[in-house]
């Protein structure tokens, strides 16, 4: 049994991906966290993560070649799941069973969005992490993005707290498309942009639409209303390039999953009251990079912010040739002309402050804010959002009929 608070959380990563990245980079701005491990099935990714780390100096990085390894390390106390949606619940169920065993002594797992691909694995998910007595922790960044905490602080303290409360919050999330295969593969990814992106819109907005300390199922789904739509990618020239970039198994000419969605979640508040989410994403959005559009109405007051809309912009004439790259925004398009630029993208979208928060719920032994019961019930609602699109009609929660429902771009041979 570990004592808490311990003094400095001692962190392994699963994954050296982009979003593992990420997450490394934002560590620098938390306190009292190590990595001290990392999975990866490459040497050379393993290897080179751990020099990462350690030009960081964020700590003792061993590269470990298995996942019972780094889980049983003894110097590990909390997993960062950030492998791709299909390896998650083998992640968990093995960390399950190295602690059910007495093997790993690890206390604490936090999981990237979404949780998972279907209610059914969310729930598994949240099974395997209490039964194993596991603290957990969502990784949702955008809950923790600046822009999200300021406003949401300044909403409720000034004008809810004379005005009364918001009822409705629209979030948006668009960019030209993700950059490894297993994303556009309906049955590895559990879907497409809906799942890869709406998981971001619906918890940014049930947060904001949610009173400050009060508990998130404070609010009660009573229904949601999805459309889907294949805007972009299955034209005949983009679906090529797909496969020319990605591979036969990237097949938009046959088995492509939505690069459009939009959400309409309808709630109701502690008194009755109707709120709404509206929430559109999409793959097809080819601007400067990645843009997140939010909103936060109410009687007398509103809330905006739209990531593109950076204090930072730089103009790069036509005669300023270079390399391509993400240098200025995530998932940019341009390397010339007028750019906006995040000056700290890891803060402004989240991540630094989601870390930090974490790593000390974890060190101290308290629930965080965004755990694997908020993954759930966004699973809840991706999955309502998949079945009312594919009926052509609105859901209303509860919804048994979700307990066991893939999306039909997800069924293995749709
Ligand atoms: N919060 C956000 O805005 C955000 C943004 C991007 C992604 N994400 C989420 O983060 C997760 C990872 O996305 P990504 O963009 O980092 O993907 P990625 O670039 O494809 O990286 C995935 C990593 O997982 C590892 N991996 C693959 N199969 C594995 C397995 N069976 N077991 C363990 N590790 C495995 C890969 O490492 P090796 O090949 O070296 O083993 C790779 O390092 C996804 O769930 C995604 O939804 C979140």
């Amino acid at each position: 049994m570990t004592t808490l608070p311990k003094q400095t959380l001692r962190v392994g990563f699963v994954g050296t991906g982009f979003i593992a990245g990420f997450h490394l980079k934002s560590m620098v701005g938390v306190r009292n966290v190590e990595v001290t491990g990392v999975y990866s099935r490459s040497p050379e990714n393993r290897s080179r993560f751990a020099e990462e780390v350690k030009a960081l100096e964020l700590g003792r990085c061993r590269p470990h070649d298995s996942l019972e390894s780094l889980v049983s390390a003894g110097d590990i106390d909390a997993i960062w799941i950030l492998s791709p949606n299909y390896t998650r619940l083998e992640v968990m169920r093995v960390l399950h069973r190295e602690i059910q065993t007495g093997r790993s002594k690890v206390f604490a797992v936090a999981c990237e969005k979404p949780l998972a691909r279907t209610v059914a694995e969310a729930r598994e998910m949240l099974r395997l992490a209490e039964d194993a007595g596991l603290n957990h922790g969502y990784l949702e960044n955008q809950v923790f993005a600046t822009p999200v905490q300021r406003g949401k602080e300044i909403i409720w303290r000034r004008a809810v707290s004379a005005t009364g409360r918001p009822y409705l919050a629209r979030a948006a999330e668009e960019h030209s498309g993700p950059h490894e295969p297993w994303f556009w593969q309906g049955d590895k990814q559990g879907g497409g942009v809906l799942s890869d992106m709406m998981c971001h819109s619906v918890e940014v907005a049930r947060h904001l639409l949610t009173a400050p300390g009060a508990p998130r199922n404070s609010l009660k789904v009573k229904a949601v209303n999805g459309t889907v739509a294949n805007l972009k990618w299955t034209r005949p020239g983009y679906a090529d390039q797909l496969r020319h970039r990605f591979g036969a198994e990237v097949d938009y000419h046959n088995r492509p999953a939505e690069d459009f969605a939009r959400a309409t979640v309808m709630l109701e508040d502690e008194n009755g009251q109707d709120l709404m989410i509206e929430a559109t994403t999409s793959w097809a959005y080819v601007g400067a990079g990645l843009r997140i559009q939010l909103e936060l109405l109410g009687p007398e007051y509103a809330l905006e912010y739209n990531s593109l809309g950076a204090g930072l912009k730089i103009f790069l004439s036509r005669a300023v040739q270079g390399s391509e790259g993400e240098d200025l925004v995530e998932k940019q398009n341009a390397e010339q002309g007028l750019m906006p630029v995040l000056e700290d993208e890891a803060g402004v979208y989240g991540y630094t402050d989601e870390n930090r928060h974490m790593v000390e719920c974890f060190r101290k032994g308290i629930k965080p804010v965004e755990t694997f019961e908020d993954g759930v019930a966004v699973v809840e609602i991706l999955m309502g959002l998949y079945r009312s699109a594919e009926i052509g009609a609105t859901l209303h929660f509860p919804a048994a009929e979700l307990d066991n429902y893939v999306p039909l771009v997800a069924r293995t041979g749709a």
